[in-house]
């Protein structure tokens, strides 16, 4: 039912400079697998198989990544390696992947619009692949609990997770009603707060589940915290006319636009994948 995948990658990943001069964030490598293809993933297990991006100048590597390299392939066929591509190879045969550019960083909000010629009139999901999200072994990924949401309550949902109180300011931060364990219905939300101005803890992170007609709300929303086109603000306007929830997802979110998140994931990653899969191997 959700089949389309929206990824806002045009960020600049200043954070991460000099390495992300030339190259975008979202390619950099947790191990051996750039954040964005973990993203992929994600939303393809969650049944999705329409990827849209919406990417910026010095983003070319990300069309490359999801595209045939047939010069490697030929270099690779016949040798060990092969096998290295296989799970890229797996995600090219099976969807498709389509790219628009956001000239101006607006914000993300502005950024999701527009994406809007690549999602058209479905909900849709959006990742913010520099939140890397783990599950454990057998469970279902994040999107996919979402998506399952989705399909009983059919409005817009956006991850949710508990912060520090002292960590609000680099948030979306709800305020919300419980419906169930783990499952708000949004009355407030405010962008990036300071402690003493956030309505909670709960702190809205990369995995959204979008009904389209968030398009023509973000049209009409101003520009707001650091006078970019906030995703939040449109979010807000669509749980007061309507319904949107929040749920706190289970498993681990890694913040992969920040140094110690990044390194943090790839230990994890190190540890509790690539190892094990060795050790598999032998
Ligand atoms: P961030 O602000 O975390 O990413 O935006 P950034 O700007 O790339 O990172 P720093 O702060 O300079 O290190 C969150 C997500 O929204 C996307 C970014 O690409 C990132 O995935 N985004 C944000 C856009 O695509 N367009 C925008 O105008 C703003």
């Amino acid at each position: 039912m959700i089949k389309k995948c929206l990824f806002p990658v045009a960020g600049y990943g200043t954070r991460f400079l000099p390495a992300t001069k030339a190259m975008p964030k979202e390619i950099l490598p947790i191990v051996n697998k750039p954040l964005v293809q973990y993203g992929v993933e994600e939303a393809s297990e969650a049944g999705i198989n329409e990827f849209g991006f919406v990417t910026g100048r010095g983003k070319r590597a990300i069309e490359d990544h999801f595209d045939i390299s047939y010069e490697l392939e030929h270099q690779i066929a016949g040798t060990g390696k092969e096998d290295l591509l296989t799970s890229i190879r797996d995600l090219i045969n099976n969807n498709t992947f389509a790219f628009t550019r956001q000239n101006e960083m607006k914000g993300l909000g502005h950024a999701i619009l527009t994406g809007r010629n690549l999602v058209g009139d479905s909900p849709f999901a959006v990742v913010l692949a520099d939140d890397f999200c783990v599950t454990p072994e057998g469970e279902d990924g994040v999107l996919t609990q979402m998506v399952k949401l989705y399909k009983q309550f059919r409005c817009s949902i956006v991850a949710i997770e508990e912060v520090p109180k002292n960590e609000t300011h680099k948030y979306g931060v709800i305020a919300g009603e419980t419906m169930k364990d783990g499952l708000y219905r949004i009355t407030d939300m405010v962008e990036k707060p300071s402690p003493d101005k956030a309505p909670s803890n709960l702190a809205i992170i990369g995995r959204y589940i979008l009904t389209p007609d968030i398009f023509e709300i973000i049209e009409n929303t101003k520009p707001g915290k650091n006078g970019e086109v906030q995703i939040t603000d449109a979010l807000l306007e669509q749980a007061r006319n309507g319904c949107v929830l929040a749920y706190q997802f289970r498993g681990k979110r890694f913040d992969c636009g920040s140094i110690e998140g990044f390194v943090e994931a790839t230990n994890y990653v190190y540890e509790n994948v690539y190892l094990k899969n060795k050790e598999k191997k032998k």
